[in-house]
């Protein structure tokens, strides 16, 4: 039987630009936060990663024999502004080409202006707990639009804030590598109110673009229904699906979010007069990226710090993950994936879904000039069916991007989590297709599983 996707559904593949692109300090690009963090804290660096700023033309030709008609990459602010600020003709230039070589190709460019490697020039002025680089952001946008908006309708403004924030700032995992909790809310607020105004700069400059943010779900499981079990759920819930949820849709933070997070001390000061309306610019599509749920169990004592990485959780562990994991250790439960696409659903009124990461990382092995990575076609098989439920069960989903067209660099992992529908030998920098690959160009020329 098979299982269709609805007329128009956009099939695609994701990457970011600090993971694929390296050449770090070519045509006059400038350090981002990942080049100094990775080199100060002695991990594997983005460069070369896939070496693709000088081999985009061979990955656009394999998207195109992969016949993927959409395709989401991300700029990097610090090649098009080395300073954050002042304009790199010859960075914006490689956007230019990469746009003009998809189009050539009859693939469509999704672009996404922020995917975590901030100039580390803004960084050095506080990061994004400084509100300042929400203006500087909002320019940026504006930069890249003036160049790509005649050719790309379709807009990310910010991948995962919560990463960029809670990771970055707080347990200080990411780059820039800060470890403050309450300086992480901050940073959280002020990319809010980033993506805002991004979004007032992109639609001033008219044209018809579509306009999302992408944000990361883990839906919250715990293994008793009880009141406090339930508790430790919607904190870790809240904080994790809602913080930049709910702000986004209009509705402020949640006042329970507000009262959890409230002995931090941080976060109200950081809300200005009139910062709620900003960032609450109407959404044309939500990207939503997932990968894998969370368990939650309580504390006895309320005011325990919670295990868990999320910054000022109290009164709550995460448990370990069960069942059969990733290599990186992450749980599969394609049906979260269903129960998450049905509430957004109903939590957004309806707002248009477009899933744009979902995948998993498996250890592959070129044997033979093939790659036969049968946990990871199981994976996007039982995924895609997953949403394909949602889908029948009411829920808006317009689009799915497959994370990631390439093996890539996994940022603080380094090159040790291969996500590729295309496994990347980082010595010689050979492509070959994966049998997942072939997989998902099948389900994508039919249209169905
Ligand atoms: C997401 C990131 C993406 C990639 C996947 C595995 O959180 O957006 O860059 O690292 O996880």
């Amino acid at each position: 039987m098979t299982r269709g996707f609805p007329a128009g559904f956009r099939w695609g593949t994701a990457t970011a630009a600090y993971q694929i692109e390296g050449s770090t300090t070519a045509d006059g690009r400038g350090p981002s936060i990942w080049d100094t963090f990775t080199a100060r804290s002695g991990l594997a660096t983005g460069d070369p990663a896939c070496d693709h700023y000088r081999r985009y033309r061979e990955d656009v030709r394999l998207l195109s024999e992969l016949g993927v008609p959409y395709y989401r990459f991300s700029v990097a602010w610090s090649r098009v502004m080395p300073d954050g600020r002042t304009v790199e003709p010859r960075g914006l230039a490689f956007y230019d080409r990469l746009v003009d070589t998809l189009l050539d190709h009859g693939i469509t460019p999704m672009v996404t202006l922020y995917h975590w490697d901030l100039p580390e020039a803004l960084q050095a002025e506080g990061g994004w707990p400084n509100r300042a680089l929400a203006d500087l952001f909002a320019d940026y946008a504006l930069t890249v639009h003036k160049v790509l908006g005649d050719r790309v309708r379709q807009w990310t403004t910010i991948n995962e804030p919560f990463c960029a924030a809670f990771i970055g700032y707080g347990n200080g995992d990411h780059a820039p590598g800060i470890r403050d909790e309450g300086a992480a809310l901050v940073a959280g607020h002020n990319l809010l109110l980033a993506h805002g105004k991004a979004t007032r700069a992109l639609r001033s400059a008219g044209g018809e673009q579509e306009v999302s943010i992408v944000l990361n779900f883990a839906p919250v499981l715990t293994d008793v229904d009880d009141a406090a079990h339930r508790e430790a759920a919607r904190k870790f819930d809240f904080l994790h699906n809602r913080f930049f949820l709910d702000p986004l849709l209009g509705r402020g933070y949640p006042p329970e979010l507000l009262a959890d997070l409230a002995h931090l001390g941080t976060l109200e000061p950081a809300i200005a007069d009139g910062d709620l309306e900003i960032l609450a610019q109407p959404l044309d599509v939500l990207g939503v990226n997932y990968y894998a749920p969370a368990r939650a169990v309580p504390l006895d004592d309320p005011e325990t710090d919670s295990n868990c990485p999320l910054p000022g959780l109290r009164g709550m562990d995460v448990q370990p993950p069960r069942g059969e994991l990733t290599s990186l250790g992450w749980e599969q439960r394609p049906e979260c994936f269903t129960e998450l696409l049905l509430w957004l659903h109903e939590h957004c009124d309806g707002l248009p879904l477009v899933i744009a990461e979902n995948g998993a990382a498996f250890e592959d092995e070129v044997v033979e000039g093939r790659v036969h990575d049968e946990k990871r076609v199981r994976y996007f098989a039982e995924h895609l069916a997953a949403v394909h439920a949602a889908i029948e069960r009411g829920a808006d989903v317009r689009g799915y991007m497959a994370w990631s067209l390439l093996d890539n660099f996994e940022w603080a992992m380094g090159y040790t989590q291969r996500f590729g529908l295309v496994h990347v030998d980082f010595e010689t920098q050979e492509r070959v297709l994966k049998d997942s690959a072939l997989f998902y160009a099948d389900v994508v020329a039919r249209n169905g599983l």
